[in-house]
């Protein structure tokens, strides 16, 4: 009887959102956006810009891609892509961008953009992991 008691508890203390951010279920979570992102040496522009050193960045930070006129507006103003703001904007892309054309529905649960967003920020502005 007492096995059934402990194993959830286990799992609860082993959960996600306990620990340190999980680069590997981060990368998974990077699935959702591989259709339209691309991370690494030679990252190209697909639907949407690379996102090598997209981190600490400034918003449009691609020169030459047609960004919306929000995330335009919001790279001449200074804005950056800080953890904070991107997580917002992984949660719910039209909260930070109104009027931005990411077609993405959000990533929903906190624990998954953490590992993402803690994926991401290995990759320096060339590709590199660092
Ligand atoms: C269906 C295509 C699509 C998917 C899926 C998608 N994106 Fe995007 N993303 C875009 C487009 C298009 C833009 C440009 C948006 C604009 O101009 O408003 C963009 C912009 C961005 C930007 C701003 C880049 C900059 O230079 O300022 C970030 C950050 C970003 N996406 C992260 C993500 C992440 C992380 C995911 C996965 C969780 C994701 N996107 C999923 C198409 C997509």
């Amino acid at each position: 009887m007492r096995r059934f008691i402990l194993l959830p508890l286990l799992l609860l203390f082993a959960s996600p959102a306990l620990a340190d951010p999980d680069l590997a279920k981060g990368e998974k979570a990077f699935m959702k956006c591989q259709a339209c992102h691309a991370v690494g040496p030679g990252a190209k522009t697909k639907v949407g810009p690379p996102l090598n050193g997209i981190v600490g960045a400034k918003w449009a930070l691609t020169p030459g891609f047609t960004y919306s006129d929000d995330l335009k507006a919001g790279g001449e103003a200074g804005k950056v892509w800080d953890e904070a703001t991107l997580d917002a904007y992984i949660a719910n892309p039209k909260a930070v961008a109104p009027t931005g054309r990411m077609p993405f529905f959000g990533i929903k649960p906190a624990a998954e953009r953490i590992d993402l967003i803690a994926y991401l920020k290995q990759f320096n502005a060339a590709g590199e992991k660092q």
